[in-house]
């Protein structure tokens, strides 16, 4: 596959024009869909004025594919990443990760969906017509000026809390309409967001099923009510349309965590009723990682210390009380063995920010959060975790296959792109 990075104009607002950034396109970039043991490769060129680096979110690549801060490509350079897939079917994503420009190079469009099927996708009796009864919901929030430019990080707050926007884009557009089938429908729902924790449901509170966890399907659906994902998490979910009602139709709810709520978008069915299908119990086998096979515990501090600590450049956003060096390995791990990572979120009380931990490379499981074993929504394969202020979550995770460098970092990006970011080196 080709991919250019590029520059482009989109017009959000009524009467102007936003410059944006995409990929092969003016905002987000197209969906990338391989099987699981396929051999994937791409050249993706920078046409950028900046330097930039594609990062494949979820997946287990080797390291110098892995397109994070280290695999920089240099203004009119090309990249051309080749590796094998080698995990299961999962909605994964792809986004720029170049040292202190992720925030921004994500804010102007820079995203794409990279979907992964496998024969356990393929044979279970759930919806999969891309564009039919399978869509991608990509959800992000964006701030503007009066001229309609995104008006992206401001000031020293907007680093400490994120960049929260007051408007909703699903798939890049302001509440857009979808005209559904009158069935079971899979909407892949992506917190594309640079610094927002959702909490995602139906206007008339209908019930829908969780099938995915952001690395690969469950081992059963789990109803829910409400879907929260933090900045970076993903999970496919199943909504039942068959008592559609075709003029009204359904609202997407998406409440940002300081409570604002969009009508993100509308599901109407206009189409005549379908057969109905059973969604099945069982989905797919989860290998659960054993606390007793970990080799040792090592424990992360994400701190946000206060406004007067002196932080101009984002000095307040440290892991393990550091900021990001590339020149520095923070962690040594065994290639082959399992561990366990306690994720402390230490912001103090009067700031409060909730952290999203991501690591590159793996899949990890939640052990607990507190002392206490996750929600069912949270079983399964995970890279991506939410911990609130005074948490403490234990993940256990198994380093396989590759050795190199890889990051962990919050999520929120403009907490990464400001010192919240370590590496771990796997070594033989
Ligand atoms: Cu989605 Cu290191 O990133
Ligand atoms: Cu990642
Ligand atoms: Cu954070």
């Amino acid at each position: 596959m080709r991919f250019k990075a590029q520059r482009g104009s989109r017009s959000f607002l009524p009467g102007t024009t936003t410059p944006t950034m995409g990929y092969n396109g003016d905002f987000l970039g197209p969906t990338i869909r391989v099987k699981n043991g396929q051999q994937f490769h791409a050249d993706i060129e920078n046409t950028l004025d900046e330097p930039t680096t594609v990062h494949w979110h979820g997946l287990h690549v080797p390291a110098k594919w892995d397109g994070g801060p280290r695999q920089v490509i240099p203004t009119g350079a090309h990249w051309k990443p080749e590796f094998t897939i080698r995990q299961p079917a999962a909605t994964l994503w792809y986004h720029p990760h170049a040292m202190g420009l992720t925030g921004e190079q994500v804010y102007n469009g820079l995203a794409g969906l990279f979907i992964i099927d496998d024969e356990v996708s393929e044979r279970l009796n759930i919806p999969k017509q891309y564009g039919r009864d399978d869509f991608p919901l990509i959800i992000q929030d964006r701030r503007f000026f009066q001229d309609g430019h995104f008006a992206y990080a401001q000031n020293m707050m907007d680093v400490m809390n994120g960049v929260i926007g007051n408007h909703l884009l699903v798939n890049g557009a302001e509440k857009p309409f979808l005209d559904v089938p009158r069935e079971k429908v899979r909407f892949r729902v992506v917190n594309g967001s640079n610094s927002s924790i959702y909490r995602i449901s139906f206007a008339d509170e209908r019930p829908f099923f969780q099938i995915a966890t952001d690395g690969g399907l469950m081992e059963k659906p789990v109803t829910l009510t409400s879907l929260l994902l933090s900045a970076g998490e993903r999970a496919e979910i199943i909504v039942d349309f068959a008592d559609n009602n075709p003029a009204a139709g359904v609202t997407l709810l998406v409440k940002q965590f300081n409570g604002q709520l969009f009508e993100a978008m509308r599901f109407t069915s206009t189409g005549p009723a379908e057969n109905q299908t059973d969604l099945p119990q069982d989905l797919a086998a989860i290998n659960w990682l054993k606390e007793s096979d970990a080799v040792r515990t090592r424990t992360f501090v994400m701190k946000t210390m206060g406004m007067d600590m002196g932080m101009m450049g984002g000095g307040g956003l440290t892991i393990n009380g550091k900021h990001m060096d590339l020149k520095r390995i923070d962690e040594t791990v065994k290639l082959g063995t399992t561990e366990i990572w306690e994720i402390r979120n230490s912001s103090d009380m009067m700031m409060g920010m909730p952290h999203s931990m991501h690591l590159h490379d793996v899949q990890f499981q939640i052990l607990d959060r507190n002392g206490q074993t996750p929600e069912p929504r949270e079983w399964g394969h995970k890279d991506t975790v939410l911990v609130m202020p005074g948490e403490v979550t234990r993940i256990i995770v198994r380093f396989a296959d590759y050795t190199g460098i890889y990051m962990y970092h919050c999520h929120l990006l403009e907490h990464e792109d400001n010192g919240m970011m370590g590496q771990f080196e796997i070594i033989r």
